[in-house]
């Protein structure tokens, strides 16, 4: 090899290594960097599949559970992120990781004050989803938010300080997922339509929905959920909290979210356009599809879906009123929804804590109703609460409503 020839094949491969390493950069640059908060629970494992199928698009910040150390252990030894919070035993969260390891609500505080996340999706349940979101949007970072209790307790705040810092918050629960992507521009839309399966119990009759078990109450026939959402899903309080949530993240008067029946779970949710034109949303009832769209909005990708829709196969789609004297959860929610204030706090705190004691075989299906009833009957509303009011009310409500259960007899 001459002088010249070997001068050139240096820089060649001199130039080859910089446009591979700088291509590299380029790459990890392009990797939108998320934390989970709820990993280990149903939406966090399920978000934790998409990312894998996904392959090189993320790279995972942290990880944070609440009790089930044993799995968020397994999670950090597989993702390897950089840190990982747990609810109780930090010391059982130790592996062959590197991630460091925070506890309890400071934890979560921490990772959601991260700049390094694009975002963040909250999927833990309860109340626990509200300070680490506002947080997050604090700091500028965009939420995936499958956490409703966030917007039933404190909407007017959490979208007026998204507002603020320019924050996007991206809906996972799949109604206002499809909604989400049914609107072109808001402000042609007259009217929002909720779809809800209408659960186990949607062609029993009252009674066997008040002998009802545990065991038949978390047997949803579309949705494989955590137990409080489920028992949710059974009463239709669940759905009472998404027309709570689709009136806060889109500015709908709740004269103007409608709700129908459709046991197929196949239209997610519509919209109505002010010329009448109805978009809907269909899919294959996979929570797997929301899930992705709001961690890689406003990209789409190939992902982990499994097969594509047929509606030849899907045959039919049926569509009922729904009956709110079996089912009066939804219209205590519209009730209290426009009633505003600490009023939406209190029915989510006394159901909640309906739901655990039903979980526990304390109260009957149908008892959760009349308890969250009573409770909201006797609060004394306050308007345009702080969050400091808001986790007040909280706390008095769950005080309140389990001194109720305790002397409750059925
Ligand atoms: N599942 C669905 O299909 C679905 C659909 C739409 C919306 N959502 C909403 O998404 C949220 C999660 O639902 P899910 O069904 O995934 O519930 P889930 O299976 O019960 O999981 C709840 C998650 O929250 C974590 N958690 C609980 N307390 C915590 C704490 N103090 N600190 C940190 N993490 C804590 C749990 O951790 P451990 O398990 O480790 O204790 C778990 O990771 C709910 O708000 C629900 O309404 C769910």
């Amino acid at each position: 090899m001459g002088l010249l020839t070997s001068i050139h094949y240096g820089i060649t491969i001199l130039a080859q290594n910089f446009f591979l390493s700088y291509n590299k950069e380029a790459m990890e640059i392009k990797k939108r960097k998320i934390s989970i908060i709820g990993s280990t629970g149903s939406i966090g494992r399920q978000a934790l599949e998409v990312i894998e199928k996904l392959g090189d698009k993320f790279k995972i910040i942290a990880l944070a559970g609440g009790n089930n150390v044993e799995l968020l252990k397994k999670q950090a030894e597989k993702y390897q992120p950089e840190f990982v919070s747990c609810n109780s035993h930090p010391e059982l969260v130790s592996g062959s990781h590197n991630a460091k390891i925070l506890t309890g609500m400071a934890g979560l505080e921490q990772i959601c004050s991260n700049k390094e996340n694009d975002i963040i999706l909250v999927a833990c349940s309860g109340k626990v989803g509200l300070r680490p979101t506002l947080t997050a949007i604090k700091n500028g970072i965009d939420i995936a938010l499958a956490n409703k209790e966030t917007l039933v307790m404190a909407g007017d705040i959490v979208m007026s300080e998204a507002k603020k810092y320019g924050v996007n918050i991206i809906p996972v629960d799949s109604e206002h997922c499809a909604i989400h992507q049914c609107i072109k521009d808001i402000n042609q839309v007259d009217k929002l339509i909720i779809t809800a399966s209408g659960g186990p119990f949607l062609h029993k009759s009252v009674e066997d929905m008040k002998n009802a078990t545990v065991e038949q109450a978390l047997a949803h026939p579309r949705w494989n959920m955590g137990k409080k959402i489920t028992v949710d899903s059974a009463t239709l309080m669940n759905k009472g909290l998404e027309i709570i949530e689709a009136h806060h993240l889109f500015g709908f008067d709740y004269d103007d979210i409608d709700v129908v029946v459709h046991p197929q779970s196949v239209v997610h949710s519509a919209i109505e356009y002010v010329d009448g034109s109805v978009i809907a949303q269909l899919g294959l009832p996979s929570m797997h599809i929301p899930i992705q769209y709001a961690i890689t909005y406003p990209e789409r990708f190939e992902g982990i879906k499994s097969k594509s829709f047929s509606f030849a196969e899907t045959a039919r789609l049926d569509f009922e009123k729904p009956d709110y004297e079996k089912f009066p959860t939804v219209k205590l929610a519209y009730e209290m929804g426009r009633t505003g204030g600490t009023a939406t706090v209190c029915m989510n705190a006394a159901n909640e804590e309906a739901v655990f004691a039903f979980l526990d075989g304390k109260i009957k299906l149908y008892n959760i109703y009349e308890i969250t009833k009573k409770m909201c009957d006797e609060h004394k509303v306050i308007q345009n609460p702080t969050i400091d009011e808001i986790f007040a009310v909280d706390e008095q409500i769950r005080e309140k409503t389990k001194e109720y259960i305790a002397k409750f007899s059925y």
